[in-house]
């Protein structure tokens, strides 16, 4: 009986930890515990239950995935209506939408607005039921959608249990189920691992993943969700504005936008706008606008709505992402890994404000399948900083004249031939680093700012440098000397002098970076990271076996096999050598395996002031050994480094009690926590 107890204690405060890691990861975007420790948790709930069947309750967070695949997804009438957003694609027709709110209430003061970026997923309604999730639905037509409760549950952020108390007895919250744009990259990269179809967008991947038949399916899909509204809530009252709704939202464990802000008037909407445009390609998840909701609920009610859209809220659009233009000729690309890629010249097109010339048409299995020819007349998008590409043709407008595509029989560049293995979509050319068009994607690739990040080292001084022969790799860059860059078009004494300053710097990096920066294929920077997590130092991945690279997160067999065998191959083994002598170095730490956890794992710092080195290399110094490093100071913060003239964030740790840092402090505490490299 007494062990039954215990049993049943250990179960209940697994649960509650698991759902405040959840919390704190996907609401508070704070986690505190590694993922080998949640997942440590989680294991031993799995095991207590598996035991002791009756401890399994249905919002434990073991029983997200249940019952079995569905034969067709049931009804559900939404008792309040899923409306639609009015559309404004200019400022003046944002203008017209803030004058018509205020005629309609008589007010001659400013309008306070929420804003939110319009998520580009699908709309979903939740249902709780005395704090428990009863069900979830899609939108369908806005008055019927379908129960895809079994696949919302699956969800990680959306909590089968409310947090904290005082919700109404019925509460339904509204809100966008999206895929993060790394999820879903990673997921097509799956797909096509398996051979598995592909998806268009994330918008796609998130629609067909929540709509899928089998609840298992949609659990292994990174799908997200953010909270923007309420349904229908009975047995108890919200707050009087739309911020503080989602903020009690919030408290009870649901997810929503962390761009989440109050503004003034017209002009707050506006520059909300052109702001978020400004960082919309940075951000981790697709946006295609803005939408704006006049705060108080109470003003909302006055309001009310035009048939199906409320007159209290606007979705300001990014202008349209996708035109028609002409295919002028189709010429082939060859790629850091030989892939030579079909890219449509364009009759230059406007598309999103910028001006496109060129669209890749990726592979000629693609080609054939939209059958483009050249003098066709197609749609081009643009989407985020992706290459643009094209959609589709429109066979009305084709000419006479239209010749079809032809994949050369040689590379364009180096004259080898050009091969295509059955199974794979791409053509390679055979020419290897032979190949100029591919050693100049490499050194482009190893020279990014997301990989060795060496300011001054362009595009078209990259070409300059493999035409001329003065590289014929990245080792080779690090030897180039201010006279034989001054030497080149476009180059000054002053921008060669620090070009090579820039090089100089750049031979102080982080493992992973490096390994991101040799142009592995398939390795990008998340691949990166795990393995230099994973392994800790280059010449322990060099030297792993294709099972020992797969015990790493996110490693499938493809990528192993692309790893052991680049590092290999005896070019890449001199490259490698070429630029360890020319003083290229980072920190090595201890595998995973053998240390558990890193040094400083679970620990959060915040960086203040003016510093002796760049911050990000501070950062980066602190993340490597497993630290956080965040913006604010909270209780949570366990040190603040502060630089020089540091001010409210070191006022504010001084009244938090949190720990702070000097550089001298820090330089002791990271000597401390660094693990000695050989
Ligand atoms: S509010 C009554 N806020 O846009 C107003 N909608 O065109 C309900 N959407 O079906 C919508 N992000 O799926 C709102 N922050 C956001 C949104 C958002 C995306 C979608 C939503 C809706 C569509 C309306």
């Amino acid at each position: 009986m007494s062990l039954d107890q215990a049993t049943r204690a250990r179960a209940e405060t697994l649960r509650e930890q698991i759902a405040q890691h959840n919390y704190q990861y996907f609401v508070l975007d704070d986690p505190r515990i590694p993922d080998s420790e949640y997942d440590r948790l989680f294991r031993e709930l799995q095991a207590l239950e598996a035991a002791h069947p009756a401890l399994v309750t249905p919002d434990s967070p073991t029983q997200r995935v249940g019952g079995t695949p569905l034969g067709a997804f049931d009804e559900v009438v939404h008792r309040v209506p899923m409306l639609s957003l009015e559309n404004a694609l200019t400022a003046d027709a944002m203008a017209e939408f803030d004058r018509r709110v205020r005629r309609r209430l008589d007010r001659d003061t400013e309008m306070t607005y929420a804003a939110e970026p319009k998520l580009d997923g699908l709309a979903i309604s939740l249902r709780y039921q005395d704090g428990k999730l009863l069900q979830g639905a899609t939108r369908g037509d806005g008055t019927r959608g379908e129960d895809v409760t079994q696949n919302v549950r699956t969800i990680a952020a959306i909590p089968l249990q409310l947090r904290g108390r005082g919700w109404p007895r019925l509460l339904e919250v509204r809100g966008e189920v999206f895929m993060p744009k790394r999820g879903f990259e990673a997921l097509n990269r799956r797909q096509r691992e398996q051979d598995a179809k592909t998806f268009a967008n994330p918008r796609n991947a998130a629609a067909g993943s929540l709509r899928q038949l089998d609840p298992k399916v949609t659990a292994t899909r990174p799908l997200m969700t953010f909270c923007y509204g309420l349904g229908e809530v009975e047995g108890h009252p919200m707050t009087a504005t739309h911020s503080d709704n989602m903020a009690l939202l919030q408290d009870w464990g649901l997810p929503i936008s962390p761009e989440l802000q109050v503004l003034s008037g017209l002009d707050g909407c506006l520059a909300y706008f052109a702001a978020m445009g400004a960082r919309r390609d940075t951000l981790p998840y697709d946006i295609d606008g803005v939408v704006f909701k006049v705060n108080t609920i109470a003003d909302q009610e006055a309001l009310g709505f035009v048939s199906r859209a409320p007159r209290w809220a606007i979705a300001q659009k990014f202008p349209a992402q996708e035109a028609l233009t002409e295919i002028k000729a189709v010429e082939f690309q060859v790629g850091r890994t030989g892939a030579v890629t079909p890219v449509a010249r364009l009759k230059p097109v406007l598309v999103g404000g910028v001006t496109v010339s060129n669209a890749t048409l990726h592979n000629m299995d693609e080609v054939e399948r939209k059958d483009v020819r050249v003098g066709d007349t197609v749609y081009v998008r643009r989407a985020g900083d992706v290459i643009p590409e094209i959609v589709r043709m429109l066979p009305e407008r084709r000419p006479a004249d239209a010749t079809p595509v032809v994949m050369p029989a040689n590379c364009p560049v180096c004259g080898s031939a050009i091969e295509r293995i059955e199974s794979e979509a791409v053509a390679r050319c055979s020419g290897g680093l032979y190949c100029a068009a591919q050693r100049k994607e490499s050194v482009k690739h190893f020279a990014a700012r997301r990989a060795m990040d060496i300011d001054g080292l362009g595009e078209k001084l990259i070409d300059q440098l493999i035409d001329q022969a003065l590289i014929s790799d990245p080792a080779d860059l690090f030897g180039l000397s201010v006279d034989a860059l001054a030497g080149l078009q476009r180059m000054a004494q002053k921008s060669a002098h620090n070009l090579v300053a820039a090089l100089h710097d750049a031979r102080r990096t982080t493992l992973d970076r490096f390994l991101f920066a040799l142009g592995i294929r398939e390795v990008g920077e998340a691949t990166a990271q795990s393995l230099a997590r994973q392994f800790g130092g280059l010449d322990a991945i060099a030297a792993a076996t294709e099972e020992a690279l797969q015990e790493t997160p996110d490693v499938g067999p493809i990528v192993a096999r692309h790893v052991h065998t680049f590092f290999r191959q005896p070019h890449n083994q001199e490259v490698i050598a070429k630029l360890r002598d020319a003083g290229l170095e980072w920190a090595e730490t201890e595998p995973l395996a053998a240390a558990g956890q890193l040094p400083l794992s679970g620990k959060t710092f915040v960086l203040t002031g003016t510093l002796s080195e760049p911050r990000t290399q501070v950062k980066e110094r602190l993340q490597a050994l497993g630290a956080k490093v965040t913006g604010s100071v909270s209780k949570n913060t366990a040190y603040l480094v502060a630089g020089e003239e540091a001010g409210s964030k070191l006022s504010k740790a001084e009244a938090l009690g949190v720990a702070v840092l000097d550089e001298q402090a820090l330089r002791e505490l990271l000597a401390a926590a660094t693990p000695p490299t050989d």
